[in-house]
């Protein structure tokens, strides 16, 4: 099931993201005890964070919360490009967690390929079975890409790996990125999409023509879950209103 909702403002769509996150995890703990989610990075859902930390740091049991990233840049976590160093600004340090309620990408670890399949191997761990997450937030490049699932990159075929170092030549580096078989089995994906720049792919995404490998974005399809795209009024200009 896919759910469009567009907002006139990015604050509105922030505060609707993060209450969001706030129901799909209160629901989840009171269900099973437990929330994993995989948090999305780049710029985009800082703000989001940020509102976790602040409206949100008493009104859930933080300490049954288990975060995990979608992607990470091929850097170390106290580089300015870490997702995870992001995350950690924007909402970990806040927040009363257990020393294991985040796991972040091993890219202390030299070896790409070791890197994915020792997140692999603590998602194997955790889930004790293949992965199903409570949440998968997730956002939209330009280029249609998200997580790091990028045009015309090898990962986008990965039909058996959960985790995989994905060699993207345009940022000549590897990124590494959850596949398109672990984030359609999770219960809730939601995308948060904000500004003008991103009107385009947000329009080809959801009402282009279905070229996954071009669109990358088009292949995020949960088979027994909940899409949103949550879009505010700048990036949403582009779509059909009538179809939604
Ligand atoms: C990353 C993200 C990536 C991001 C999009 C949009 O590591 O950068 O996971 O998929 O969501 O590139 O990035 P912005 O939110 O910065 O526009």
């Amino acid at each position: 099931m896919r759910k469009i909702r567009v907002f006139e403002t990015p604050d509105e769509l922030n505060a609707a993201a993060a209450e969001l996150f706030f129901e799909i995890a209160e629901a989840a703990i009171s269900q099973r005890g437990q929330f994993a989610v995989a948090l999305s990075g780049g710029s985009t859902p800082a703000p989001v964070y940020k509102i976790l930390s602040e409206r949100y740091r008493s009104r859930l049991d933080w300490k049954s919360v288990f975060f995990f990233f979608g992607d990470e840049r091929n850097v170390p976590d106290d580089s300015p490009e870490s997702n995870y160093r992001m995350g950690n600004e924007a909402l970990f340090s806040a927040l009363p967690l257990h020393h294991d309620s985040v796991r972040a990408w091993p890219t202390w670890r030299e070896v790409p390929e070791k890197i994915a399949e020792d997140y692999a191997d603590e998602l194997d761990h955790f889930f004790r079975g293949f992965p199903r997450f409570d949440l998968i937030l997730l956002g939209l490049g330009t280029d249609c890409h998200t997580a790091s699932l990028f045009p015309q990159t090898s990962a986008l075929a990965e039909k058996e790996e959960i985790a995989v170092a994905n060699w993207v030549e345009k940022l000549s580096d590897f990124r590494f990125t959850l596949t398109f078989p672990l984030i359609n089995n999770a219960a809730n994906v939601v995308f948060i999409v904000s500004g003008k720049e991103k009107a385009e792919a947000a329009a080809q995404v959801l009402e282009g023509e279905f070229r996954p490998d071009e669109f990358p974005a088009q292949f995020v399809d949960p088979e027994n879950g909940t899409l949103y795209w949550l879009v505010d009024e700048a990036a949403a200009s582009l779509l059909n209103r009538n179809k939604f």
